[in-house]
């Protein structure tokens, strides 16, 4: 990386920080050695201007509207890849060979089954239980039956549970889902490929034959490589975060699970649906819920829009509303909800309130009306971002622990709190 140096003087104390260059020109002033050398530390609320890591995974310029994994434009992935082939892409660095690739394949099919024990936790499970809250407390509880591969440092062991946690979440997941309908859990069908397998195990009975569709298959496919990495977003850096302490892979997963289910971040995807079913309830009133996201004093806010990165439209949403029109289409499903959902996106971007906080539409925003389509439950939505998500909470797990320069991540503060004290008996109080 090419580097120059910004100047920075405080008090008498004049030092000079070291600015690193990324491969596509961004830049960051390197303030490890900020403190030790005059005596401060940075502040910067929700890390909006900090820079965690050096990464080689995705890019995103939120200006232009960018997103790249590896490299390799998002549209072009999503037009021409699928979602296994992604996800070696991130973790591995590289698009697989043939070999490489059915290698890949094989391994993960080989590792879709849950133990027979795991299942029973499911019967401890509210019917009416989030699948978010199950999906982390099993992805945790996995650990207790791979306790041979608990070793970050160790690459066989890495190995294996990255098979084995990207083969087991649409079980999992699968799993929350029928236990919340009261039917049979259904296994895994390993002469299916990954989504129609995922696919089977959510919606068939062992009452009747079920053939998957494979159009709906592959819009699976295309919405779980659009969710597949983000750079360092609220679950991602989670993950990373929870690594740092040499937590093993299913505990970082499981903590970054439920960083995604906050309705800031992945929980968007049901709030959209919700809420465009709140308008579609209130005569379709799409101006008066505009007024609302503006109004400052109302908690309500336009869910699916805006984005700490992007502040422009997210290329991710770009694709999503495209797919919207053409796959309802084509499986023959006219869903109110789009047009709503169009008719916000056509009114908020000719409001300056939006445009001048550059709120556009993001991934979330016509993510749900797909899932819907396909016949997921609402509340199953962000399982399924959280599905996409782990290959990049994976590849980004993997890239930090192998970072020479990993340390456990451990903010500073600004103490604003008492000045010293004594303590007092209560009897004086
Ligand atoms: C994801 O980081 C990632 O990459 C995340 C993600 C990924 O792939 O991992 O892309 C996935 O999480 C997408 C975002 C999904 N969340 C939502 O759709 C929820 C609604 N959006 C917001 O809550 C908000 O936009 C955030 C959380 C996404 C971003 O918040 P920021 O960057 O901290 O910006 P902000 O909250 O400070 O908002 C700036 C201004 C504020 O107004 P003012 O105080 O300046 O008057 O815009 C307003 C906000 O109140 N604002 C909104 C709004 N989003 C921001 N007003 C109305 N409706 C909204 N949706």
């Amino acid at each position: 990386m090419s580097s120059s140096c910004a100047k920075l003087e405080i008090d008498d104390t004049k030092i000079e920080l070291p600015i690193l260059t990324g491969s596509e020109g961004e830049r960051g002033l390197d303030i490890s050695h900020l403190r030790e050398r005059c005596g401060v530390i940075t502040y910067d609320p929700g890390y909006v201007n900090t820079g965690s890591c050096q990464s080689a995974i995705t890019y995103v310029d939120g200006d232009q509207g960018i997103l790249r994994y590896r490299g390799i434009p998002i549209e072009q992935l999503a037009e021409r890849s699928n979602f296994l082939e992604t996800a070696y892409l991130l973790i591995y660095g590289k698009l697989p060979t043939q070999e490489e690739y059915d290698a890949f394949v094989r391994v993960i099919t080989r590792h879709t089954m849950l133990h027979e024990d795991v299942k029973r936790f499911y019967d401890g499970f509210p019917r009416d239980a989030h699948p978010m809250a199950i999906l982390s407390a099993v992805i945790g509880a996995l650990s207790t039956f791979y306790q041979d591969s608990h070793d970050p440092t160790n690459p066989e062991q890495v190995e294996i549970s990255i098979h084995r946690l990207i083969a087991k979440i649409p079980t999992i997941a699968a799993y929350s889902y029928k236990k919340s309908i009261g039917q049979p859990f259904v296994y895994p069908d390993n002469a299916l490929e990954y989504c129609s397998n995922f696919l089977r195990m959510m919606f068939s009975v062992p009452a009747e034959p079920y053939e998957v569709d494979p159009r709906i298959a592959k819009v699976l496919h295309l919405l779980f490589i659009l969710h597949a990495d983000h750079e360092q977003n609220c679950s991602t850096s989670t993950v990373r975060l929870v690594g740092s302490s040499h937590a093993n892979l299913f505990a970082s997963v499981a903590a970054g699970v439920y960083a995604l289910w906050g309705p800031r971040h992945g929980g968007a995807n049901q709030q959209v649906i919700e809420m465009l079913e709140r308008i579609r309830a209130d005569r379709g009133n799409v101006r008066k819920y505009i007024e609302l996201a503006k109004d400052r004093s109302h908690p309500f806010r336009l869910f699916g829009f805006g984005h700490r990165v992007y502040k422009h439209y997210d290329p991710r949403a770009r694709i999503l509303k495209q797919a919207c029109d053409d796959i309802l289409a084509q499986i023959g499903i006219h869903d109110p909800l789009v047009e709503i959902a169009k008719q916000i996106e056509e009114i908020a971007l000719q409001d300056d309130f939006f445009l001048s906080r550059k709120l556009y539409p993001n991934v979330d925003f016509y993510s749900g009306i797909l899932y819907k389509a396909i016949g997921f439950p609402v509340n199953m939505f962000t399982v399924l971002f959280a599905i996409g998500r782990l290959p990049g909470w994976i590849a980004h797990w993997r890239e930090m622990l192998a970072d020479p320069h990993l340390k456990i991540g451990r903010p500073r503060q600004i103490y604003i709190g008492p000045l010293c004290t004594d303590y007092t008996d209560i009897t004086t109080r």
